[in-house]
């Protein structure tokens, strides 16, 4: 009988038995289904990752496996915690995050309970509550609470669990359990033992995160300690990663404390410069001055932490920094100051003249430079030689360092853009070797360095540098005054990495976004605002969309890598991350405030 749109009953029968009689796309193949005599499949549904339970009385869906702790956070419930880290094994010691489980007897430590379906779970009840600020009360009962002088804080996770759920006087009248103060427990660590709350996890942290048994508990009841091993120091490459997950001020870095106070600070987020790993990164920032990196959360780069060394990358942005533009006769001989437009139209005048009289021009593609800006130097590239130059690229970059990577985070390459230079230069481009060859033997005219970083000591950057004098033109955009900067006719002062907008590629290919957290040192521009004033002052592309900003730059720059058509050069993994990039967005610094412990 054929269905009509007045017998609705009929046909949702009818369409209930297609749907019976057709294999459901998410049933098991044959073989595992169970089916009756009359060909009906009675075989349970296929087993749900996902279990459904009540917090606070609301229904809420969750992950199988996820631990009660992590579920009340996502669902934005407030419950307590010291001991566990979303990147840790959770040992339950601190027992502040103590919930009740209708039909268990005890309160359960919510970091370390499984969520299970139809659990009822309460985190807000009396009996909780006061177990709670019992808890709390224990913690702080030998707890200095020297909050004044404490470099946590403003971020410490006591300080804030005591303003949220106690707010009490001590009831306490016994003299507090003094331990050792400002103990030396490794180059970058201060250790303040009556401050700590004995949670471990700056233990775990060195056992699980950098593989090495540095850290251990002593002693036993009120006297309990965190220490070293006697004759030993906290000395791993992650070591910092303890103070981030430090709740309390006991392990301070040596570097930040009594600088400033946490919230006087702003935070902007960023990518590590010290090598290809690229880690996540906050710069933390102030007046001006940058004061200390932090790692960010990202579960496919570094998870929670940064090593030790990317830490102190911030002190590049203000070492040695070359602050105006200069023009000079080169061979080392003293350069006058002089503005940067005049300084780029000197230059852009004579490679413009050099490259319509056929010369060779070198440029150089530094690994410590943007995407954007390499992007617009290979833009260039087309011009100049579209002008009839010959042009040849060259990628450089700092050293690499194969002693220093592992299977944690540290890489041997301690550029964080090979990978963008790499691709910009093109697959012919040559190395810092061949730059050096190529000038010895005077096959350039000109060389136009756009970073001068080189897998140079500064004595053999000495010695190498009159191979520049024999240029007829030498133009370099340096961050920092280096010998081989000053052999160059036009020294153009750039922007470090913490002072402009960009993206970096990773050794992985993940094109990752940096963001401007301070001004740049005098009159320094980023490398792409001088790579656009030469195409202007040159003519080589006037009001190219481009030229505007980092961001156009990256949405041009994206368009054209993507567009290369798979197999072609260069090689599809190094375009591949541009096909995911975004730039995110521009957002202004957030002052930190009662922000949770970092990592
Ligand atoms: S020093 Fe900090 S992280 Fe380590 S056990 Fe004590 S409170 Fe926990
Ligand atoms: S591993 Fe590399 S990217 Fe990560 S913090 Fe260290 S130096 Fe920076
Ligand atoms: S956070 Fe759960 S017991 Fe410490």
């Amino acid at each position: 009988m054929a269905e009509t749109p007045s017998s609705p009953i009929k046909s949702s029968i009818a369409a209930a038995l297609r749907e019976a009689a057709s294999p459901s796309p998410s049933a098991p193949s044959s073989g595992s289904a169970e089916k009756t005599a009359g060909g009906a499949n009675n075989a349970p549904p296929p087993p749900s990752d996902f279990v459904t339970l009540k917090l606070d009385g609301r229904e809420v869906q969750a992950k199988k496996g996820t631990n009660l702790l992590e579920v009340c956070l996502q669902h934005g419930i407030d419950v307590s915690y010291f001991c566990y880290h979303p990147g840790l094994s959770s040992p339950a010691v601190c027992r502040q995050c103590l919930v009740e489980v209708v039909g268990q007897p005890k309160l359960v430590p919510a970091c370390y309970t499984p969520v299970a379906d139809k659990m009822d779970v309460r985190t807000g009840t009396p009996r909780v509550l006061d177990v709670r600020r019992q808890m709390l009360e224990f913690t702080l009962i030998n707890h200095p609470v020297d909050c004044p002088i404490c470099d946590k804080a403003g971020e410490c996770s006591l300080q804030k669990h005591y303003q949220s759920w106690d707010h009490e006087s001590s009831r306490s009248s016994t003299p507090k359990v003094h331990k050792p103060k400002v103990q030396d427990i490794g180059p970058h660590i201060m250790l303040d033992a009556e401050r700590c709350i004995l949670c471990s996890r700056c233990v775990r942290v060195c056992d699980e995160v950098a593989g090495v048994k540095q850290l251990t508990m002593a002693w036993r009841g009120d006297r309990e300690q965190l220490t070293v091993a006697p004759g030993h120091k906290l000395d791993n490459p992650y070591s910092l990663n303890t103070v981030d997950v430090c709740p309390v001020g006991a392990l301070t870095s040596k570097d930040f404390r009594f600088t400033m106070r946490a919230w006087e600070l702003f935070t902007t987020d960023s990518v590590c410069p010290g090598c290809a790993t690229g880690c996540n990164i906050e710069i933390h920032h102030a007046q001006g001055e940058i004061w200390r990196l932090v790692p960010r959360e990202n579960l496919q780069v570094n998870k929670y932490w940064m090593c030790d060394e990317g830490r102190f990358a911030y002190k590049d942005v203000r070492h040695k920094r070359l602050a105006s533009s200069r023009l000079g006769m080169g061979h080392g001989q003293p350069a006058q100051i002089t503005s940067i437009d005049k300084a780029v139209a000197f230059a852009a005048e004579r490679m413009d003249r050099l490259a319509s009289q056929g010369a060779t021009l070198g440029l150089v593609f530094s690994a410590h430079v943007t995407n954007e800006a390499l992007f617009a130097l290979s833009l260039l590239a087309t011009r100049l030689v579209s002008r009839g130059a010959e042009v040849r690229t060259y990628v450089t970059g700092t050293a690499p360092r194969p002693e220093r990577a592992d299977n944690i985070l540290r890489h041997a390459d301690t550029n964080p853009n090979t990978a963008g230079a790499r691709l910009f230069a093109g697959p012919h481009a040559g190395d810092a070797q061949t730059l050096l060859a190529d000038l010895e033997r005077k096959r350039l005219k000109c060389v136009w360095m756009v970073g001068t970083e080189l897998p140079l000591s500064e004595s053999a950057q000495m010695e190498a540098a009159p191979l520049f004098d024999g240029l007829e033109l030498f133009v370099c955009q340096a961050v920092q005054d280096t010998p081989i900067l000053r052999r160059a006719h036009v020294q153009l002062p750039a922007a470090a990495w913490a002072e402009v907008d960009g993206t970096f590629t990773n050794a992985r290919h993940m094109v990752q976004r940096i963001r401007k957290s301070v001004n740049p040192q005098g009159d320094a521009r980023s490398h792409l605002e001088l790579i656009s004033l030469f195409a202007k002052k040159a003519k080589w592309a006037i009001d190219e969309k481009w030229q505007v900003s980092a961001r156009q730059a990256f949405l041009h720059m994206v368009g054209q890598v993507t567009a290369q058509p798979p197999g072609t050069e260069p090689k599809p993994e190094l375009v591949a991350g541009f096909g995911k990039a975004e730039w995110g967005k521009n957002s202004l610094p957030v002052q930190r405030r009662f922000a949770h412990s970092q990592g």
